[in-house]
């Protein structure tokens, strides 16, 4: 892949596709806050550097998934004043995305400076099937710069207008970001430390099929939590109660159990469980054995056992990567186990990889020190997706002929 270092950038414009799509939630006054800025922060090396090595930056984001059009509630307008509030100098912001307000900003702009472009998903060619009105989007941002960087890393596994077909019109490089994630999961999937270890949480199993069928006969030991571990208890008999569960996915859950003895993987679930007698921080709880949640009891959290179980498998590996909470974490009654799980990767001196939006939180909602990771990925799916060995398309470009 080239990077940004093989790129003459002074006095140029660059197209820097980051992933802006962070967590929102409204304010007192009305206002919209950022509850997260990880991706923001993880964004600025890249855009940093070409700023400073006099580039124009034009920086391109969707935020979330908007339905028919431009709306306020999924305007880019407060991610503009935080990238600048973090950079330390005020950031432009095109409006009309490809527009003529927009043209008129980055043809005022001087070397150093910094614009975002509203919300790329306003533009209904974004995501277009049609790869030609993906291409008619994709010439027109090009029209406004010299230089592609790709830096989205949580958006590269989509086949959209300013993640692929943009490269067909500039020449394209990947920014710090997407470089330094890129080689991690290479690493991860190429020549991982043993013990491998991985941990998967998160609510839906049906989420996940394609990476656990990728890692048994990689990793060393799976270790199942969050609502996705209640298919996996009842595929081996338990009653679930309340619990999350997926039905449909039972019979491939026990194939996953079959394929793992087969292959000598060490696939771990909850031996016991918080429950709860209602979805609420308020619900009466109860620790149980994993085989005895009684009706109208939910688990919402693994157990302390589980926890110690999970630690101890993390102590001993060399690699470890963890994926989705192990329970309701934004509760404070359920959320002792991924505190368990977060706290035994930032005490292990494996290589520990942190993987999804969830998780990513968790760690900075828990207080822990995101300095004591390895690596916390900005990608959700982008970064499961990678797990599975499949090719990313946003990356594909970037590849050397
Ligand atoms: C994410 O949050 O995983 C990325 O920003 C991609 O978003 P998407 O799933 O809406 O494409």
């Amino acid at each position: 892949m080239k990077s940004l270092d093989d790129l003459v950038v002074a006095g140029r414009t660059v197209l820097v596709r980051s992933d802006f799509n962070v967590p929102l939630a409204k304010g007192s006054n009305g206002t919209r806050v950022i509850t997260d800025d990880g991706r923001i922060r993880a964004s600025l090396p890249t855009i940093t550097h070409l700023s400073q090595a006099g580039a124009k930056v034009v920086i391109v984001s969707h935020l979330g998934r908007p339905k028919g059009g431009p709306s306020a509630e999924l305007s880019l307008g407060p991610v503009a004043v935080r990238l600048g509030e973090l950079m330390g100098v005020p950031v432009g912001f095109g409006n009309d995305i490809t527009g003529p307000q927009s043209q008129a900003l980055v043809a005022a702009m001087q070397p150093g400076d910094v614009v975002l472009l509203e919300n790329i998903r306003f533009d209904a060619r974004e995501t277009s099937k049609d790869q030609q009105e993906r291409a008619a989007l994709a010439a027109e941002l090009a029209s406004l710069a010299d230089l592609f960087v790709s830096d989205g890393f949580g958006v590269v596994h989509r086949e959209q207008a300013s993640v692929t077909d943009i490269a067909l019109f500039l020449p394209s490089a990947a920014g710090r970001l997407v470089h330094t994630e890129a080689t991690v999961f290479a690493q991860l999937l190429a020549d991982p430390a043993r013990p491998y270890v991985v941990i998967l949480g998160g609510s839906k199993v049906s989420d996940k099929l394609g990476v656990i069928g990728n890692l048994i006969g990689r990793v060393d030991c799976l270790l199942i939590g969050g609502g996705m571990a209640f298919t996996f208890l009842a595929a081996a008999g338990h009653p679930v109660g309340d619990s999350l569960l997926e039905p449909d996915q039972i019979d491939t859950v026990k194939g996953f159990i079959e394929q793992a003895r087969a292959s000598g993987v060490d696939l771990l679930v909850p031996v016991d469980v918080v429950i709860a007698d209602a979805f609420s921080a308020d619900a009466a709880t109860q620790v149980v054995t994993a085989d005895a949640i009684p009706e109208g009891w939910r688990g919402l959290d693994i157990g302390p056992k589980t926890a110690a179980l999970f630690a101890g498998q993390i102590a001993q590996a060399a690699t470890v990567v963890w994926n989705g909470p192990m329970g309701v974490f934004e509760m404070a009654p359920f959320a002792s186990g991924t505190r368990a799980v977060a706290e035994a990767l930032a005490a292990s001196n494996a290589m520990t990889v942190v993987g999804g939006g969830d998780s990513a939180a968790a760690i900075r909602l828990l207080g822990l020190d995101e300095a004591d990771f390895g690596h916390i990925s900005t990608g959700g799916g982008a970064s499961l997706e990678f797990l599975e060995g499949k090719t990313l398309p946003g990356l594909d470009i970037l590849k050397e002929p």
